[in-house]
């Protein structure tokens, strides 16, 4: 019989289908390691494993088989160096997001304590993270979810950031203007053919009518009202919509209608500015 070692844990799992990072953050996880230690799963590669600790990760790499993402499996996701709590309420924070916090930083330098709102924050990754790099901003983050913004407050609390919350429908609730509005909204198509493999994530948090755009619709014809003069709104989209966003904001008037390229090279994120 073939020990139980992380050396043949991690063939089991490949075997399974699981790529070789998702199994080895999932063996520290059972092993109660933090998934930053992967030299320490190569320096014990042949050592024994726990039977319970075998067990856990057994039945962590059968959902994460079965399409779990890690985050919810693991309760954690990195996003822009934050350590951010994240469980089914929310969806798991993607690295691409991170493409739209560094342009929104470059968009606020040189602004002192700018007013930041971030639509549809989720786990509060957009938020936290800005509020993480610029201490003097004052950021309101926004969700219709009350789940997602009890997952967004506890992490924000955790991390001691002073980002206030609401729940709002888009941009219903809220009042006043802002140097940045910043959102993440769902994009996908109510047929899109890659919805069975986010299944496990909020529908609420994915969908976006029959072309994926009725957010962004309603955001960009909404946020112009309130945003400061050379105010900007930054908004993520699917690879494909960046043409048809690009016209939503030219069509409010907004200026500097660009676009930019998310870590695969696909245009991912549209913005405008409003005149001064
Ligand atoms: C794609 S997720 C983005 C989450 C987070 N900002 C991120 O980037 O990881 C979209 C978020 O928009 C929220 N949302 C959906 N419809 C909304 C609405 N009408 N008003 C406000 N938020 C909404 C969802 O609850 C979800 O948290």
């Amino acid at each position: 019989m073939t020990p139980p070692t992380p050396a043949a844990a991690l063939a089991w799992a490949q075997a399974l289908g699981l790529a070789r990072l998702d199994a080895q953050v999932l063996l520290l996880h059972a092993l109660g390691r933090s998934p930053s230690d992967r030299a320490w799963l190569l320096a014990h590669d042949r050592d024994p494993l726990p039977a319970a600790c075998l067990a856990h990760f057994a039945a962590l790499c059968r959902r994460r088989a079965a399409g779990e993402p890690v985050a919810y499996l693991t309760g954690v996701k990195e996003f822009y160096g934050l350590p951010l709590a994240i469980d089914a309420r929310v969806l798991d924070p993607r690295p691409d997001t991170e493409v739209l916090v560094d342009w929104a930083l470059e968009v606020l330098a040189g602004r002192a304590a700018p007013r930041v709102l971030d639509l549809g924050t989720g786990s509060g990754a957009i938020a936290l993270a800005l509020q993480h790099q610029r201490p003097d901003a004052q950021v309101l983050a926004v969700d219709a979810s009350a789940d997602a913004l009890a997952v967004a407050q506890a992490n924000a609390r955790r991390l001691a950031l002073p980002v206030q919350f609401m729940q709002s429908h888009w941009l219903e609730g809220v009042r006043g203007s802002f140097d940045l509005i910043v959102a993440n909204p769902p994009y996908i198509a109510a047929d899109d053919p890659h919805l069975p493999a986010l299944r496990h994530e909020p529908l609420g948090a994915l969908v976006s009518g029959a072309q994926g755009l009725d957010d962004l619709r309603r955001i960009v014809a909404d946020a112009p009202r309130h945003l400061a003069p050379s105010g900007w709104l930054l908004l993520e989209h699917g690879w494909n919509q960046a043409a048809a966003v690009r016209q939503l904001l030219h069509a409010q008037g907004l200026a500097q209608v660009q676009s930019r390229r998310d870590l695969g090279g696909h245009e991912r994120c549209s913005g405008a500015q409003q005149p001064a």
